[in-house]
């Protein structure tokens, strides 16, 4: 099989997120860290995902990929692929190849997630094979013209082992990694924490490119506000296990409407553009143990809490033209 015969049959692949539940077993109990998700990811789009660390974003990227593992375990809902049904009614070797067909991933701190025993183009070697690629030479020309697009030197990357990378090279290998299968989907989750400011800017170019040349979904998890700003069509705010808030990019930055989403992107002095009037956001982020099992996750921290926050769930709204807010503040329009 070559490189090319991995094409999915459907050209655009959203990802349709239903009610999605999933919990964790931790010696405090059981905690929902996803709560009735309910979401559509658009096909084509650059999505980020923001919300506090502890939100949940990494856990909704790895439910996507149907990648939950113990103490984790999904409760409840459905993961609806374009072309491909329910990602969670997979098991085994067909999970695997949709997988590689349809995703491609950095995980979070994936600088760490190479084997250290071998070298970068025999891990790339064993990537293809078991994805069932028989031109492994081509697959390697691939990852090389890759690495040299992000600044590195590919016959080095190749043949070097993890130790002999650098934190942010090791970070662009990883890139190479989830690029190289050209999957559908493209999920980053923090990808770019390792490299200065000059090289995160080049690379972040660059999957853009490759996204609008590969007719990608891309997913881009970050704390980083102007890399949503840059990057990112869409943005979906998480806080405590739910989508907040969700819409165009410009839309949601330049007039949020959750008092959350309100509090984050004040206290980001990169985008007010004065450290004097950045504002941290009150009170901590949620722990899973004590947040509210009714009403408003997020009212305790809320300027706009009213009696209604505190006995019934907050519904989507629309908002931003085609996005949605849940809040009891925000009127339906
Ligand atoms: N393996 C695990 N065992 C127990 N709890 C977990 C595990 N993984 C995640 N959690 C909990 O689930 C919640 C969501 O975690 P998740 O990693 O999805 O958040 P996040 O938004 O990606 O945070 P960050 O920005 O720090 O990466 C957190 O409360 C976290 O403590
Ligand atoms: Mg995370």
């Amino acid at each position: 099989m070559s490189l090319y015969d991995l094409a999915p049959t459907a050209e655009d692949a959203g990802i349709h997120i239903q009610n999605l539940t999933v919990s964790y077993d931790t010696d405090r109990g059981r905690f929902n860290a996803l709560k009735n998700v309910t979401l559509d990811i658009r096909p084509r789009h650059i999505t980020g995902f923001i919300g506090e660390s502890g939100s949940g974003k990494t856990t909704l990227a790895m439910a996507m990929m149907n990648a939950i593992q113990p103490p984790g375990r999904i409760d409840g809902g459905a993961i609806l692929l374009d072309g491909a049904g329910d990602v969670l009614q997979l098991r085994g070797e067909p999970l695997r190849r949709l997988r590689g067909r349809y995703f491609g991933f950095v995980f979070q701190a994936s600088s760490n997630s190479l084997n250290p025993l071998k070298r970068v183009g025999a891990q790339l070697m064993d990537l293809g094979r078991s994805h069932g690629i028989s031109d492994l030479r081509g697959l390697l020309r691939e990852a090389k013209a890759l690495a040299e697009r992000i600044g590195l030197d590919g016959d080095r990357v190749l043949t070097s082992y993890q130790h002999e990378l650098s934190g942010g090279m090791r970070q662009r290998v990883g890139l190479v990694f989830a690029l190289v299968l050209k999957a559908r989907i493209l999920i980053l989750d923090e990808p770019t924490t390792a490299l200065d400011m000059l090289t995160q800017q080049a690379v972040l170019e660059i999957v853009r490119s490759i996204h609008q040349e590969q007719g990608l979904t891309t997913i881009v998890i970050t704390h980083d506000m102007g890399v949503v700003a840059e990057m990112a069509d869409r943005v979906v705010v998480m806080y405590a296990g739910r989508v907040v808030e969700e819409g165009p990019t410009f839309s949601l930055l330049t007039n949020p409407q959750h008092p959350y989403t309100q509090g984050l992107i004040r206290a980001i002095p990169r985008i007010t553009g004065n450290l004097d009037d950045a504002k941290p956001l009150p009170g901590s982020p949620p722990d899973l143990a004590t947040i509210p099992t009714k009403g408003c996750v997020f009212r305790e921290r809320c300027y706009a809490r009213t009696s209604v926050c505190d006995t019934v769930d907050p519904v989507p709204t629309s908002a931003h033209g085609d996005g949605l807010v849940m809040c009891h503040g925000v009127d339906a329009s």
